[in-house]
């Protein structure tokens, strides 16, 4: 069973639901986004964690960790969410947390990964799908698939599609976890 963490449109999260995949609960670091709404659709339990209603950050982790073990999750994927994780969490799912990037890692980290690889020139980027640590998007990668930039392409654009190649990406690379395959198939 699958938690997973989210923080905006929850796009990822749907190709995950879309999948079939097993998720179990969905925790948001922020009230009433979109991701939300499509847990709801889909009968999955959701829990909002905002930073203000805990007195750290750790502690916000830790609560968010154990709420989705009892809710049944044995592993966490981070699906478009934009916190750093703590210890508390990475150790309540040691070696059980990924994370879905737009950028072929380690190239690229970070919260502006499109914007960055256009400002630095280059011809492609990608998607990849990695185990998180407690650096920022620098855990080993499970898979990775590259996105051809296209002569004048904004990032807007660029994001779009390489979000359609993490829909495919992501919920491969998870079911190649839970079955213990690996990448490419
Ligand atoms: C994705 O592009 C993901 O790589 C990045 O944030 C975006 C989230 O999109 N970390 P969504 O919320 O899954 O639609």
């Amino acid at each position: 069973m699958i938690g997973v963490l989210v923080s905006g449109e929850g796009s990822n999260l749907q190709a995950l639901l879309d999948a079939g995949l097993p998720v179990a609960a969905v925790a948001s670091n922020r009230p009433a986004v979109p991701a939300l709404a499509r847990a709801d659709a889909a009968g999955v339990p959701t829990r909002v964690f905002e930073l203000e209603s805990f007195a750290t950050r750790e502690e916000r982790d830790e609560a968010m960790a154990l709420w989705l073990c009892e809710e049944g999750a044995e592993i966490a994927v981070l699906a478009g969410y934009m916190h750093l994780l703590t210890k508390p969490f990475l150790e309540i799912f040691p070696e059980r947390v990924l994370n879905v990037h737009p950028s072929l890692l380690p190239e690229y980290p970070g919260a502006h990964a499109v914007e960055d690889a256009l400002a630095a020139g280059e011809s492609s980027t990608g998607a990849t799908v990695h185990f998180v640590d407690e650096g920022i998007d620098s855990g080993s990668v499970i898979g990775q698939v590259r996105v051809t930039v296209r002569p004048n392409e904004d990032a807007e654009s660029l994001h779009r599609r390489i979000q359609e190649v993490e829909h495919w990406l992501l919920p491969r690379c998870v079911n190649l976890y839970l079955e213990g395959g690996v990448w490419p198939e």
